[in-house]
């Protein structure tokens, strides 16, 4: 099936995805005034849907919204949408914004309804040359604002760094406030300096990731020594391995930052070690998704 014959969730109804249109109005387009969130799902079972769905409450909180569906109800929506493309790995696509008020406003209005949207499509096909290949980083000035917990889809400041990135030759952008490389334009940051895996804490300026959560998890249950500490732009450059993590793009080593090697250049030996932990869990989701279909 093709990506354009699948059907997305618009506002409680499946629909065509060339029919499913939103007006102009909608502070979505004309304020950045929304929330998203990515799931992947693995055989058609999302990973830590819980999570992802807390997440998404605490992002419409922090903007003064209340998710418009029970987690049940998402549930629901998800096995549908998920549904089309029966076996596959998959990236969901949530999206709800505050809705369209008949005329441009920047004030809140009071009763609005929102706009909901749900799409889904297959995860592309990890790339092993790429994997080994790495990311080649550039350390960036963060440039957005002071409230980077929230998962909005105002994304200019993400969107503008990794441009830069490219232009500058570099695969992505690590973004860095007041000396603390804090994480990707997409995705979070890891560092490991003598056997010690080190993230940023979470906080205002970065997005609690859920891969970062369940990285966090797999060292715990292997052994892994870690730690939740800040990262300065000088530890990250002395480190042995740099890893950035996200939904759709798994855990990503950087291989060369600033124009120098990290490490030895090549992706390290717990980045092995967590990617084919990560390996297993997702393994664990593809049977589990099996099993539900047997059932
Ligand atoms: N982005 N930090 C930022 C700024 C992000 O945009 C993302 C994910 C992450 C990682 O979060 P998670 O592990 O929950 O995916 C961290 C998604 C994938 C996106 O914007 O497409």
């Amino acid at each position: 099936m093709s990506e354009q014959a699948l059907n997305v969730y618009l506002n409680g109804s499946f629909v065509p995805a060339d029919q499913a249109c939103v007006p102009i109005t909608d502070r979505g387009f004309q304020f950045g005034d929304s929330v998203y969130e990515v799931i992947p799902a693995y055989g058609g079972t999302p990973l830590r849907l819980t999570q992802h769905l807390d997440r998404l409450d605490n992002s419409l909180n922090a903007i003064h919204m209340t998710n418009p569906l029970s987690h049940d109800a998402w549930a629901g929506v998800l096995d549908e949408l998920t549904a089309q493309l029966p076996g596959q790995d998959q990236q969901i696509y949530i999206q709800i914004t505050r809705g369209a008020p008949g005329q441009r406003d920047h004030a809140i209005p009071e009763e609005l309804a929102p706009t909901v949207v749900a799409t889904t499509r297959a995860l592309p096909e990890r790339d092993a040359a790429q994997a080994m290949q790495g990311v080649n980083a550039v350390t960036l000035d963060d440039i957005r604002w002071k409230r980077c917990d929230i998962k909005t889809t105002a994304l200019l400041g993400n969107v503008l760094a990794y441009h830069h990135a490219r232009t500058e030759g570099a695969d992505d952008a690590i973004l860095v406030r007041d000396g603390q490389a804090l994480e990707g334009t997409a995705s979070n940051l890891f560092m490991v300096t003598n056997g010690l895996l080190i993230t940023p804490p979470t906080g205002d300026c970065i997005l609690p990731g859920i891969t970062r959560d369940l990285v966090l998890e797999l060292a715990e249950e292997e052994g892994i020594p870690y730690a939740e500490a800040a990262v300065s732009v000088v530890d990250l450059e002395n480190a042995d391995e740099i890893w950035l993590t996200s939904s759709t793009r798994e855990i990503r080593a950087v291989t060369q930052l600033n124009g120098k090697p990290v490490g030895n250049g090549e992706p390290g030996a717990l980045w092995h070690r967590m990617d084919q932990l990560l390996d297993a869990y997702k393994a664990r989701l593809r049977l589990h998704a099996r099993e539900r279909t047997d059932a």
